[in-house]
C-alpha cells in the first residue's frame, strides 16, 4: 500500500466462506444451480480450475456498517448476521443451512458437495472441535462496534431496494 494512502480493510484474497444459499435470488430457484464466484459460470477464464469453485473476492470493510446486505449473495442483511456466522458456522451450522433428513445440517448448501472441501476453515472457523465458538458474544459486540468505526465522514447506509 502507498505510503500515506487510506487503509482498503481487505487483503484481496478470494476465499470460500460457504454462505448459506440466498433463496430470494431468482436464479437458485434452480437448484442445479450455483454461483461459484471464480470458477463461474459467470466468470468463465478459471472454469478448469475446480479448487477455486465457491471463492470470493474479501471485499473491503471499509464503510461496511453502511450496507444493507452483505457477502457475494447478499444473504445477510446485517452485522448482526454476519459476526454470527463467523462465530457460530461450526459449531451451530443448523442455525444457517437447511436440515438434511436424518443428517443434522447440511453445511455448505450453496456450493455443490464435489467443491465443499475448497470451504475455508481459518480462525475463527473450526471451533467445532472445541463444541464451542472461539470468540463470546461480548466479543462479537466489540467486533461490530470496531466495524462500525470504519465509516468515513459523510457516507450514509445504503437504502434497501
Ligand atoms: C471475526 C473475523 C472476521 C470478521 C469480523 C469479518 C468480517 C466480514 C464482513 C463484515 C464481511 C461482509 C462484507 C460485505 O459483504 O460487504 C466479510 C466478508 C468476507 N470475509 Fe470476513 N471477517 C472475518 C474473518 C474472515 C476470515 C478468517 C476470512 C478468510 C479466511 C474472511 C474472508 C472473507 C471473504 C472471502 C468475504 C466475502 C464473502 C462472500 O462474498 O461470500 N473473513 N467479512
Amino acid at each position: 500500500m502507498r505510503r500515506g494512502a487510506f487503509p482498503q480493510f481487505t487483503d484481496r484474497g478470494f476465499v470460500a466462506l460457504g454462505a448459506p444459499r440466498n433463496a430470494a435470488i431468482p436464479a437458485n430457484a434452480d437448484s442445479k444451480y450455483f454461483d461459484l464466484g471464480l470458477c463461474g459460470p459467470l466468470r468463465t477464464d478459471l472454469a478448469a480450475h475446480t479448487g477455486y469453485c465457491g471463492m470470493f473476492k474479501t471485499p473491503t470493510l471499509r464503510n461496511v456498517a453502511t450496507r444493507s446486505v452483505f457477502f457475494h449473495n447478499g444473504v445477510f442483511e446485517t452485522l448482526e448476521q454476519v459476526v454470527r456466522f463467523y462465530q457460530q458456522r461450526d459449531v451451530h451450522p443448523e442455525l444457517f443451512y437447511p436440515r438434511a433428513r436424518n443428517a443434522g445440517a447440511a453445511k455448505f448448501d450453496d456450493i455443490p458437495a464435489a467443491y465443499r472441501a475448497n470451504v475455508a476453515f481459518d480462525a475463527p472457523f473450526d471451533s467445532a472441535a472445541a463444541a464451542k465458538p472461539r470468540f463470546t458474544d461480548a466479543d462479537a459486540a466489540d467486533i461490530i462496534a470496531f466495524l462500525r468505526t470504519l465509516t468515513d465522514a459523510g457516507v450514509v447506509r445504503a437504502p434497501r431496494e
